[in-house]
């Protein structure tokens, strides 16, 4: 079978393991530090525009809280994403506000955040998300945003090393949030970063993630454990390096794919955004025929995915509170669409054949 993730490690990650648990210190040390000051250079920012922490959620947990809104206060997002991007809205008593997004990238668009800002002034923040690896049209949100007096959060979790005009995504936004989960582009097992443009918002996620404590038990402010270990950083380090010969992988096999699948009626292929470099964290057809293509493509040898089989404002969690009743035609038709086939490094050059071979022999 081949598999729709697998994390690409070698002997360099298992060197820096084994090096870190020599040295005795395993939580948080100057590997972190870092690994902070590489991915913030890595981002296109200065070496201390950057805040590990234990994973994207916590990051993004970190980055809300960062912003100090009042409860009840009102924060723009996507309602097609992973669960966490709006998790972290409500878990500080603010309001999700969810907007449809654009059929073809599955992402909200700087034109529909302008629309709903304006609609509603009361809104205060935004949280895009580069879905799939591909960058939203985050420039253009930071203009229409900022001009109101919006923060911007970028959701980069699937993006790393994704740019928009030659700007790396994390570099645009107030704050951006990183993921290291064992499927993402790069990994450090479970981990994240909170980087951005905005200083004193970043000094703030800094203290939030080491218990609100700049000085051991002077807790200046409310916080947490959300520190990344040395281990992590070990590894995160190797897998920077790694990085843009692994996204230039999954691009080469994106482009392969595109190519093989090119033509055929009833398959849309993911098109990647003018003037933008898309990661392809995942690489995400659409199809009015997916459950029989994705039992067809299991038959054959051949893993999927479902990025998102339901909108949030339908899940049980969020439905509970009246969201379900949010328009959303375009987002809901995407979850029925949607099957993001495998791109990742790990998938050799007969793989990708095996994957086209196996969706052109597809019958609808
Ligand atoms: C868009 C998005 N946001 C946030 C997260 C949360 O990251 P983590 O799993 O590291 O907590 C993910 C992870 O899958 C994600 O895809």
């Amino acid at each position: 079978m081949i598999p729709i993730a697998r994390p690409c490690l070698g002997p360099e990650e298992e060197r820096a393991v084994a090096e870190v648990m020599a040295s005795g210190m395993l939580a948080a040390g100057p590997k972190v530090r870092a690994f902070e000051a590489a991915f913030a250079r890595f981002c296109g920012l200065p070496g201390d525009a950057a805040v590990a922490c234990s994973s994207g959620t916590s990051g993004l947990l970190v980055a809300v809280q960062s912003l100090g809104l009042p409860r009840g206060a009102k924060v723009l997002t996507t309602p097609f994403s992973f669960i966490a991007t709006a998790n972290c809205i409500m878990a500080w008593g603010l309001e999700p506000v969810f907007i449809d997004v654009d059929p073809e990238t599955a992402m909200i668009t700087a034109e529909g955040v302008e629309a709903a800002l304006d609609a509603d002034p009361s809104i205060r923040a935004v949280i895009p998300v580069h879905l799939y690896g591909q960058p939203c049209e985050i420039h253009q949100m930071v203009e229409v945003a900022h001009a109101r007096g919006v923060l911007v959060i970028e959701d980069c979790a699937q993006a790393h090393g994704a740019s928009e005009n030659g700007v790396p995504v994390g570099s645009v936004g107030d704050l951006a949030v990183f993921s290291f989960y064992a499927t993402k582009n790069m990994t450090t097992g479970e981990g994240g970063m909170i980087t951005g443009r905005n200083d004193e918002l970043l000094d703030r996620c800094r203290i939030i993630v080491d218990q609100g404590a700049r000085v051991r038990y002077q807790h200046e402010t409310l916080g947490f454990n959300y520190r990344m270990t040395s281990i992590a950083a070990a590894i995160g380090l190797c897998q920077l390096e790694k990085l843009p010969a692994l996204n230039d992988h999954r691009r080469r096999n994106a482009a392969t794919l595109t190519e093989g699948l090119r033509g055929i009626p009833w398959l849309r292929v993911p098109a990647e955004r003018d003037g933008c470099v898309h990661v392809f964290h995942q690489y995400v057809v659409q199809t009015d025929h997916r459950p029989a293509l994705q039992e067809h493509l299991a038959n054959c040898g051949v893993s999927t995915a479902i990025h998102y089989p339901k909108v949030i404002p339908d899940q049980p969690f969020y439905a509970a509170d009246g969201f379900a009743t949010v328009d959303l035609p375009v987002a809901r038709q995407l979850t029925q669409t949607v099957l993001a086939l495998p791109v990742h490094p790990m998938v050799s050059t007969e793989g990708i054949a095996t994957v086209i071979d196996a969706v052109r022999s597809f019958v609808p």
